[in-house]
């Protein structure tokens, strides 16, 4: 349904998107996860035809979306990181008015109208002014505007940021229940969004894609690791560097409290390994725990790298 092909783009000198090709097929729902300043939002403007790219090509439904952006335009259902506002519209005409600028016949404009304003819960605040209300429900009224021409595809940006915590459950609903009837992409920088509403993830970073599987996957690829959890009596200064060389012994970070957190690859025998050097060091082991590595590790270990960290952030 959505095909992006190496898909570039520059502002200025700076690639925000650098060569991201993936597809998307009818009915999936895909999240769109990655850092802030990833290229999410870039990638979403060029997917729904409000930017060009600097490079490479989108189709959605076989159609490109420079070449034919009026057939493209009305297949997707957008809501944009930041909501146009049209305050003085009461929510009801400014949903008619988007239904008619999107091609919606005059026969169809009610019921799709009044469809949208349902499947939102904005039945109450209907004939309200658009800036007199709270962000949450200004926010359904985006996914409303997105969902009123009865789009194929929905291109959600953030649709739960700013939210309080039982909007953010209604609007995952919300998705999770638009999930069987269109194709879905979704942005988010944080996990849960995801792994609430999605069948499959993008990681995105610095332009590019750190990793694509489902969320199964995703932490299957990982399970091969284990995080040991290590509290001592009395943390020697020689004991993270007996840990380090321990082979299979990918990072040890020494906290406060006398934890020591130990990144594994997993492999047989290692954890009695590492329990065997803290008694040898003379640490007094109080308590050892082993913890498979969950998707937020992945997420960050795919997304943080030292070059990164050494370069910042790209804001
Ligand atoms: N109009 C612009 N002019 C110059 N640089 C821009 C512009 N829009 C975005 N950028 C830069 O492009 C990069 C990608 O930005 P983008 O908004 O796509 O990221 P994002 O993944 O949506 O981030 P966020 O999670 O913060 O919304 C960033 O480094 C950003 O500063
Ligand atoms: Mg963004």
């Amino acid at each position: 349904m959505i095909e992006v092909r190496e898909l570039t783009k520059n502002y200025g000198p700076h690639k925000a998107v650098d060569r991201l090709s993936f597809s998307v097929k009818k009915g999936e729902v895909v999240g769109f996860l990655g850092p802030n300043g990833a290229g999410k939002t870039t990638t979403m403007k060029i997917i729904t035809g409000f930017m060009p790219p600097s490079a490479g090509s989108v189709t959605v439904a076989g159609f490109d979306v420079f070449e034919d952006p009026i057939e493209v335009k009305k297949r997707i259902g957008y809501l944009p990181e930041t909501p146009p506002v049209y305050g003085e519209m009461t929510v009801e005409s400014y949903l008619k008015f988007v239904a008619r600028l999107k091609g919606v016949e005059k026969s169809k404009l009610s019921a799709q109208v009044e469809r949208a304003i349902e499947k939102t819960d904005l039945g109450s605040v209907r004939k309200r002014m658009i800036q007199n209300l709270s962000k949450g429900y200004r926010q359904r009224v985006g996914i409303s505007q997105a969902l009123v021409s009865e789009p194929e595809v929905l291109i959600l940006d953030e649709p739960t940021v700013g939210l309080d915590p039982r909007q953010v459950a209604e609007v995952r609903k919300l998705i999770k229940d638009l999930a069987g009837h269109h194709t879905i992409i979704l942005s988010t920088h944080i996990l849960p969004e995801v792994q609430a509403t999605c069948e499959r993830i993008i990681i995105i970073n610095r332009g590019r894609i750190a990793a694509e599987d489902s969320l199964d996957g995703l932490s299957r690829r990982m399970s091969g690791s284990a995080r040991v959890h290590v509290r001592v009596v009395d943390m020697k200064d020689s004991v993270v560097g007996d840990l380090r060389s321990t082979p299979g012994v990918q990072g040890v970070v020494a906290r406060g409290g006398g934890v020591i957190e130990i990144d594994t690859d997993g492999s047989k025998g290692i954890t009695p390994k590492l329990a065997e050097r803290v008694v040898t060091a003379g640490c007094g082991l109080l308590e050892l725990r082993e913890e498979r590595i969950n998707l937020e590790d992945v997420f960050l270990k795919l997304t943080t790298s030292e070059e990164n960290q050494n370069k910042g952030a790209t804001l």
